[in-house]
């Protein structure tokens, strides 16, 4: 029996309207364009507005992906959404934006895996479409993670942003995905988490105690050295070599650690696709984010080899290779 390949036929993406640079923080807490410009990478981020959702996000990434796909909502089979900041607790943000799109019927669930959300999503609908059940698939990135934000802490409050990115997904006879690795140390906890919820609890601090706790040092260096091994990895599970690689499509976190795993695969800047300086840490949103400007800007063409990465909360790490 030939072999079914999921392959990306289309992408969209969607950012909020208000743009907060680094000089607007430096008047919220102290700080310096200087320190997260050569910290991070990060000149701006888009931030949500009071009642704009992830599920709207999601919603505008999803409809224009749909749209240069050529796609129409009732033909999907299966959304996949990855965030770790839904709209409500249930239904999931995947079925809120089914509704909008009025692609009901389908199979729609959210994945959490912070910000591996998007890569994670992909590697389930790409197992969907391998195994014969799906023929078209929606996978979507979307967070507001910004409300998880605490404005006066400035070791997290610069780094982040939201925004949601997009695919459609197609059975094919070519590839398409070669290969999706995703793992996983729930051990790793206490050094990037939020630690209340609806089973534990909520605490009497601000915003209910819904707040970003990282130990960014030794993140940074988890990182780092899971990401080399991860892109090996990929390469192995694909049968390629790094030379056949023509872009890197990386979680935009930190520019020092995408540079890290672009020397790691002995790749020049110039075939990586970076969009934290504009976007800062979308989670989940970052990875189809920087995917949709790399084809709408003309940059990734179809035929080219793309290593698609990501590390999270939990830890979580995910990785796709893919012919686009
Ligand atoms: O997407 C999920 C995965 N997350 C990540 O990948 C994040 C990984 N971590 C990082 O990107 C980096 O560790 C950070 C950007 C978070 C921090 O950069 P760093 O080079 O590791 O800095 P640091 O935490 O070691 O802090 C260095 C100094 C400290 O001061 P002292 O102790 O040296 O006096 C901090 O207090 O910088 C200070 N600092 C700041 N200064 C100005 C921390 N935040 C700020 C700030 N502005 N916003």
């Amino acid at each position: 029996m030939a072999s079914i390949y999921s392959r990306i036929i289309a992408t969209g993406s969607a950012l909020p309207e208000r743009v907060v640079t680094n000089a607007d923080l430096e008047k919220i807490v102290d700080t310096s364009d200087e320190w997260i410009r050569s910290r991070t990478g990060i000149g701006q981020r888009h931030i949500a507005a009071d009642g704009e959702t992830t599920g709207d996000l999601a919603f505008l990434a999803a409809q224009r992906a749909l749209e240069a796909a050529g796609v129409k909502a009732s033909e999907l089979d299966l959304i996949v959404l990855g965030t770790t900041t839904p709209d409500i607790i249930f239904p999931s943000t995947a079925c809120l934006v089914q509704h909008r799109l009025g692609a009901n019927g389908c199979a729609a669930f959210d994945v959490n895996a912070a910000c591996s959300g998007f890569v994670y999503a992909l590697g389930v609908a790409d197992k969907f479409i391998k195994s014969g059940q799906t023929k078209k698939a929606l996978v979507i990135g979307a967070e507001t993670l910004t409300r998880m934000v605490d404005w006066t802490e400035r070791e997290t409050c610069v780094l982040f942003g939201d925004g949601a990115g997009a695919v459609v997904l197609e059975a094919s006879s070519e590839p398409g995905i070669h290969a999706t690795c995703l793992h996983a140390d729930g051990g790793f906890k206490e050094l990037l988490y939020n630690p209340v919820g609806v089973s534990v609890g909520f605490k009497d601090e601000p915003n209910h105690g819904v707040r970003i706790r990282m130990s960014g040092r030794e993140v940074f260096k988890v990182a780092v050295k899971t990401l080399d091994a991860l892109v090996d990895e990929t390469l192995k599970a694909a049968g390629m070599d790094e030379s056949q690689l023509d872009w890197l499509i990386p979680h935009q976190a930190n520019l020092r650690i995408i540079e890290a795993t672009a020397k790691r695969l002995h790749m020049s800047m110039d075939q990586v696709i970076v969009t934290v300086d504009k976007h800062a840490n979308t989670s989940s949103g970052s990875v189809p984010l920087a995917l949709d400007y790399a084809v709408r800007s003309g940059k990734v063409q179809r035929g080219q080899n793309l290593l698609l990465e990501a590390f999270g909360g939990g830890f979580t790490w995910a990785s796709a290779l893919l012919r686009y």
